[in-house]
């Protein structure tokens, strides 16, 4: 099965064709297509992600980024002059759907009339969760496909396809029951998975998500957006230059609360306070106190999940996933504490958003045929849940 992914969630733009095939316990994927148009540049400006914008830029560059992963899959293929455009009934039902993206409409009349229906099987698309403006554009994009091509389409939770991410990296997938720790710009989750496609949340943040903290704590340190990776290089860069540690240690909040929550906010303004009172403090070192101090909060209630529910795999994804002393030190820990788990983690790419991850969790949903009926209204949303 090749399947076209379309992911809008943020401020990423990003499509990617995969070829799957196998069942649920043998899942094989082929990425044919990867292709990621960040507005990160455009949004740094304004200090974080603006959805207007966003759904502007989504709507700007997506036919253009399907044109570009057909090609990098080689299937895009160029129509001869005297075949047929596609008919006026099909151009209102178009129009119908793109109603509130009328440049999408445009470069979809454009395309159809340059090249052939590509062969592929699925679309793929994120319903939720993430900027409602935004998602609609990947909504209405790939409804809008799915007619044009005829092809069937499948919703996916944009977390579900986060959780799901390090199966491309895996020949064998891990063991039941799965505990997942997903941690990206607006998500703080323990998540337990005893068989495929079913989810128990065990815990989550009560205010703001871990990427969250990190690009408000960046921003408190007069670094760009988004701060997650700035914060970790500067981190890094006082562990290689033996910077002393901070002087006054920076909170671990709800680390022995006994329950599977998680809370950032507080850590965030104890930051801003130490700034305030010390403006002539090293940064970098705040830096990595910062860092610590949310790796020590999510390794332990991790570490509290694993004791409780005794999984089998253990799973960390989303942009978080990202900071490699992070990934580095769950690694040391658990196989330290908990040799017989297997620590599952996507590769660095695929651990920001992209549309790779969405192909995954879509084959699956396709597996289980719950495509989109005819004629069902499918709408983007915002605080969808898994
Ligand atoms: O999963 P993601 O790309 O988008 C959402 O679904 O939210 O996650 C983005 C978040 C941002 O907050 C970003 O600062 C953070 O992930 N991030 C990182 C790193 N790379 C990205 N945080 C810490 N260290 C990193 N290396
Ligand atoms: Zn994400």
């Amino acid at each position: 099965m090749i399947i076209l992914a379309i992911e809008t969630s943020c401020d990423e733009t990003a499509i990617s064709i995969v070829e799957a095939s196998g069942e649920f316990s043998t899942p094989k994927f082929k990425v044919l297509a990867h292709c990621v148009s960040s507005q990160v540049k455009l949004h740094a400006e304004w200090g974080g992600v603006v959805p207007n914008l966003a759904k502007r830029e989504h709507a700007r560059n997506i036919i253009p980024l399907v044109q570009e992963a057909l090609a990098q899959a080689s299937l895009l293929e160029k129509i001869e002059k005297s075949e047929q455009k596609i008919s006026l009934e099909l151009q209102q039902k178009l129009a119908q759907i793109l109603a509130r993206e009328p440049e999408v409409l445009q470069h979809i009349l454009d395309f159809t009339a340059q090249y052939r229906a590509p062969k592929f099987d699925v679309i793929a698309f994120t319903r939720g969760p993430g900027l409602e403006p935004a998602l609609w554009v990947g909504v209405n994009t790939a409804q809008a496909l799915s007619c044009v091509w005829e092809a069937p389409s499948v919703p996916v939770d944009h977390m579900e396809g986060h959780l799901l991410s390090p199966l491309l990296n895996y020949s064998t997938p891990p063991d039941f029951p799965i505990l997942a720790l997903l941690i990206s710009g607006g998500h703080t989750e323990l998540i337990l998975s005893k068989s495929w496609l079913e989810y128990e949340k065990l815990g989550e943040t009560r205010d703001d998500a871990v990427g969250e903290a990190f690009d408000k704590v960046a921003r408190i340190l007069g670094l760009p957006y988004p701060g997650g990776p700035e914060i970790g290089n500067l981190a890094s860069q006082a562990e290689q230059e033996n910077l002393p540690k901070l002087e006054q240690k920076l909170p671990r909040p709800m680390i022995n609360s006994g329950d599977l929550d998680f809370s950032f906010s507080g850590l965030k303004t104890a930051v801003l306070y130490l700034v305030q009172k010390n403006p002539e403090i090293n940064k970098a070192e705040v830096a990595r106190e910062f860092q610590q101090a949310v790796i020590d909060v999510l390794l332990a209630k991790t570490i509290l999940a694993i004791k409780k529910h005794a999984p089998k795999s253990v799973i960390i994804a989303g942009g978080v996933a990202n900071n490699q002393e992070l990934i580095k030190q769950f690694r040391a820990k658990t196989s330290e504490t908990f040799p017989d788990i297997n620590l599952l983690v996507p590769e660095a790419k695929l651990t920001t958003d992209n549309a790779t991850m969405i192909a995954v969790a879509g084959y699956f949903h396709a597996l289980k045929n719950e495509f989109v009926k005819d004629g069902e209204e499918i709408t983007a949303d915002g605080n969808l849940q898994l």
